[in-house]
């Protein structure tokens, strides 16, 4: 199938790039925006701008309002149990931050652990990292399996009584596998730790819902969902939420200031200090809006459809190593792979010639490029307006760039 009904919802479909068609393959670095939300962000700006939660006039009632009930929107798409679960950050870093900076400086001490996995983004590891030189704690990794899934046996080994944290990717932004976060759920609290889960690379691709999960905090940015950059969310569970000290203080967080002392805000508002984003919030709800009415079966069939053409056109190709799994059913929207005896950076940069737009690089994840041997690889992703021809433009671009490489 070549035509793809979405695709007249997204304007930057219609742009060529170096006097071919755009062929962008490269939706888990961001997604592109469809029409819906670019409008919805025009009209605010054009119509609606105000505060939030602060003035009383009409006008800034109705930007909370709308502010709002993104809220209700996001907690309703997550299966949050309360709206209060909810808050808004500037990204997925941000929201994993901030979980550092609250949950992490305040019950993580010296001789614990945390656990991270070897596939980690730099987003759901650095700040760990850091953390663990702070508080003299240890930072241990789960590895995995040959064909490169999430290894459960070696989460058991090292997820231990020590364990305060354990902190994953839903999905990986290179391997393309998608973690069992249910059966470390369980792992981490049987050690009593929490369970930290970056939805950065699921939360376009797959229903999520934290109860059935018993995530402890999910993080997500609107940018990887069709919505803007700028914005992100942090779901956390209202219990754990409770005992957290805000990481910013200032305007919208207070409910009294005092000279020598402050009543902070209820939970949510206490978390999102200062002026919100709220263009972008309201980008994303329209976002969500927009998936909704697609449906996110009809997302998921259209990339499943894709990834397997991709794949096996890869693996058909001599000289290609995929990494990750080569099942297309055990293989989400994003194929990271190397040419034999060529950067991926030149591959990239022969690719673009034709148009087809994808990343090369270490995608923020250089332990798992050292964990791979390798110093990157080139990545394609697929989102929910590619179609076929996009998939064949890849790699039949591919071919020209590699036999130019061999000869
Ligand atoms: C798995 C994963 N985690 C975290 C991030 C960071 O997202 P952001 O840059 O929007 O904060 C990314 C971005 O590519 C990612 O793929």
């Amino acid at each position: 199938m070549t035509t793809n009904e979405y695709r007249q919802d997204f304007p930057i479909l219609q742009t060529k790039i170096n006097d071919e068609p755009l062929t962008y393959l490269d939706n888990a670095a961001t997604s592109q925006k469809p029409q819906a939300v670019i409008d919805a962000m025009a009209d605010f700006y054009a119509h609606g701008n105000a505060n939030v939660h602060r003035g009383v006039y009409t006008l800034a009632a109705q930007a909370t309002d709308r502010y709002e009930v993104v809220r209700d929107q996001v907690a309703q798409w997550l299966n949050a149990a309360r709206r209060e679960e909810v808050f808004f950050t500037r990204s997925t870093t941000d929201s994993l931050n901030w979980v550092v900076q609250t949950y992490g400086e305040q019950f993580v001490t010296a001789g614990d652990e945390i656990v991270v996995t070897v596939m980690e983004h730099h987003s759901n590891l650095v700040p760990w990292q850091q953390l663990a030189h702070r508080k003299g704690a240890t930072l241990k990794y789960i590895g995995l399996t040959a064909d490169g899934q999430l290894d459960l046996a070696d989460a058991r080994k090292q997820i231990t009584a020590k364990t305060k944290v354990v902190a994953v990717a839903q999905a990986s932004n290179v391997l393309g596998v998608t973690n069992p976060i249910k059966q470390l759920a369980q792992i981490a609290h049987a050690q009593n730790a929490i369970l930290v889960v970056d939805g950065a690379q699921s939360i376009a691709h797959m229903a999520v819902d934290v109860q059935d999960l018993d995530a402890d905090f999910y993080a997500f940015s609107a940018h990887k969902i069709y919505g803007p950059t700028g914005v992100g969310v942090l779901y956390g569970k209202y219990d754990l939420l409770s005992q957290l000290t805000p990481a910013q203080f200032g305007g919208e967080m207070i409910s009294d200031v005092d000279w020598q002392t402050t009543e902070f805000a209820a939970i949510p508002e206490r978390f999102e200090a200062g002026t919100p984003n709220i263009c972008g919030v309201i980008g994303l709800g329209a976002a969500l809006t927009y998936l909704q009415s697609v449906g996110l079966d009809t997302a998921q069939a259209i990339e499943q459809r894709l990834t397997k053409q991709l794949l096996t056109g890869l693996i058909a190709m001599p000289g290609i190593t995929v990494y990750g799994p080569e099942s297309p059913e055990l293989h989400g929207p994003v194929v990271a792979f190397n040419v034999d005896n060529v950067h991926a950076h030149d591959i990239a940069t022969g690719l673009d010639l034709a148009g087809v737009e994808i990343r090369a690089g270490h995608h923020c994840a250089q332990p798992l490029m050292r964990y791979l041997h390798v110093n990157a690889t080139v990545r394609a992703s697929v989102g929910l307006y590619n179609n076929s021809d996009d998939v064949d433009r890849l790699l039949t671009a591919l071919e020209s760039v590699k036999e130019f490489f061999e000869s």
